[in-house]
Formats: structure tokens, C-alpha cells, sequence
């Protein structure tokens, strides 16, 4: 029996989880982490009560998940890690809309509504915005059959379910667009506002002297038969956080005008007087990999 040194503890724990690990990927997985965790742990010779504050840190951090409040996926985005994945699996020059981060605050199942629905449930005087857009392919060409899921917080910084007063599925829908690909919505301007601080997030966030703060946005899962879907957000112009956005997932493409119009007919058309404010996004789907 030979002793674990620090000299040859990593190559036998590697060697350990490899040897019979249940494919290869997992293995490769196995090799990258334990050697870097190693490595991290070496390099800035951690001791054991900074070792016993990390463990705390990720007990506090798992305690504070439930249904509605996803802390992991907030420690994700705020040491850049959710961009990190995003960049791999979406890189930057294809045709297609870029992606960004979902976020802690996605719910599935949001009632299905017609284009030209009005999503808000509670007037807490938030200014209306109308949506507008339409979902093509890479090339610019309509889909037919396209479904934009959409979330936002309220003029409070809230999302429906951080706020207990909100009513269900506020700011939230699942709009159906047109057969020719166009959707519409009226909706609330969103606005900036802080990632919840008052868990371990908030505390890391703090250590690190950082603000947290999101720039203002929507955001979207768009979908259309026989292509990926994409996750994204469409952010507003002149937000003063764009450059320094808490969780990095700024996107120069992803930034829209809001502006005011005077379209008579849109307007009539969403129950709107003139002038309104208005923001037009198109969003282009990639094909769908084998
Ligand atoms: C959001 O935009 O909803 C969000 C994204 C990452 C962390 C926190 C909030
Ligand atoms: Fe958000």
C-alpha cells in the first residue's frame, strides 16, 4: 500500500473514477473536473476553514432552492458559468438570433394565447409597450406554426413569482404567432432590476464588491416546428446596465429600440391610443440538427 501524497493524490483519484467509469464522456467529464478542483484547491492553497466556508456556502445555496426560487442556477449565471455553456453550445456567427441566459425565473406551462393578446393581468403603472415581430428562418423566410414563450418582471422589479400580490401567469404567456410568422403583444416596458441578494448569491455578489443589477429585458423561448428553438432575451436601448449586466449575458444583437409610434390601425387593432410605445424584434430560427 502506497501513501496519497499531494504529489500523487490527483492522478489516483482520476485513475479511480476512470477505470470503470459507465462511458467515455463521463470519464472525460471525471478526468477534467477532479484535476481542476484539484488545481483550484492547490493554487491558492486553500485551508480548512475556507474549505468548511465553501461547503457552508453550497449548503446555503442548496437550502434556498425550491419551485420558485432556483439558487444554483443564480450562482450559475453570477460567476458567468450559464454564459460560459452558452457560448460553447451557441456560437457566435451563425444566422440565427443569438441565445442568452434563462434564468431562475422561467415557469413552464404558461397559458397559450392568440398574437395580439394583452399579457398584462395587474396595472401597477408600468408603461405599455407593444411587441411586435416576426419568426423567420436563418435566411429571413416566415414560419408558420411559431410559438414565443415570454416572462418579464413588473414595474416593482418583480417577476410574478417573487411577488405574492401578483396575479398568476402576470407578464407571462405563451403567444401563438401568425401563419406568416408575424406575433404581436402588448405588454409593460420591463425595467432594470437587482437578481434576488438575499440568499448566498447575494452575499458572493457582495464579497466580489459587484453591483446586481440586470439591464432591462424580456424574455423569450421561440420555437417553431423542424428548427431549434432559442432562449433569449431582447434587451432595452440605453439601459444604463448594459455594460455591466450582473449575470454577463449581454448580447450587442439582442439590444432593441423602444420607441414611440403613431400608428392609427396598430393601435386600434390592440385596444392602444396613439401614441404608444413600440419595439419590433424579428427573431431567426436555425434548422433542427439530426
Ligand atoms: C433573469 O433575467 O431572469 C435572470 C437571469 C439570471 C439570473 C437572475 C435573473
Ligand atoms: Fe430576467
Amino acid at each position: 500500500m502506497k501513501d496519497f501524497t499531494l504529489d500523487n493524490l490527483t492522478e489516483a483519484v482520476v485513475e479511480a473514477y476512470t477505470a470503470n467509469a459507465v462511458n467515455p464522456r463521463m470519464a472525460e467529464i471525471f478526468t477534467s473536473l477532479i484535476t481542476h478542483l484539484h488545481a483550484f484547491a492547490k493554487d491558492v492553497e486553500l485551508t480548512e476553514q475556507e474549505w468548511f466556508e465553501g461547503i457552508q456556502f453550497l449548503t446555503a445555496t442548496g437550502k434556498k432552492c425550491d419551485d420558485k426560487r432556483q439558487e444554483f442556477i443564480l450562482l450559475s449565471d453570477t460567476l458567468g458559468l450559464s454564459m460560459v455553456v452558452d457560448a460553447i453550445n451557441h456560437p457566435k456567427g451563425g444566422k440565427g438570433t443569438e441565445s442568452t441566459v434563462l434564468g431562475p425565473f422561467y415557469v413552464d406551462g404558461a397559458p397559450e394565447v392568440d398574437s395580439g393578446s394583452n399579457i398584462i393581468k395587474r396595472d401597477i403603472g408600468g408603461e405599455t409597450v407593444l411587441v411586435t415581430g416576426t419568426v423567420t428562418d436563418a435566411d429571413g423566410k416566415p414560419l408558420a406554426g411559431a410559438t414565443l414563450d415570454v416572462w418579464q418582471t413588473a414595474n416593482n422589479q418583480l417577476y410574478d413569482v417573487q411577488d405574492p400580490d401578483a396575479p398568476a401567469w402576470n407578464l407571462r404567456a405563451k403567444i401563438r404567432a401568425k401563419d406568416n410568422g408575424e406575433f404581436s403583444f402588448v405588454s409593460e416596458k420591463p425595467t432594470s432590476y437587482p437578481v434576488p441578494t438575499d440568499g448566498p448569491v447575494g452575499r458572493l455578489l457582495a464579497a466580489g464588491g459587484r453591483h446586481a443589477f440586470r439591464p432591462a429585458h424580456l424574455h423569450f423561448i421561440v420555437e417553431a416546428p423542424g428548427h431549434e428553438p432559442v432562449t433569449t432575451h431582447i434587451f432595452v436601448a440605453g439601459d444604463p446596465y448594459l455594460d455591466s449586466d450582473a449575470v454577463f449575458a449581454t448580447k450587442a444583437d439582442l439590444v432593441a429600440q423602444f420607441e414611440p409610434c403613431d400608428d392609427e390601425a396598430l393601435a386600434a387593432a390592440h385596444g392602444l391610443q396613439t401614441p404608444f410605445t413600440r419595439v419590433n424584434y424579428n427573431f431567426g430560427l436555425m434548422p433542427k440538427q439530426a
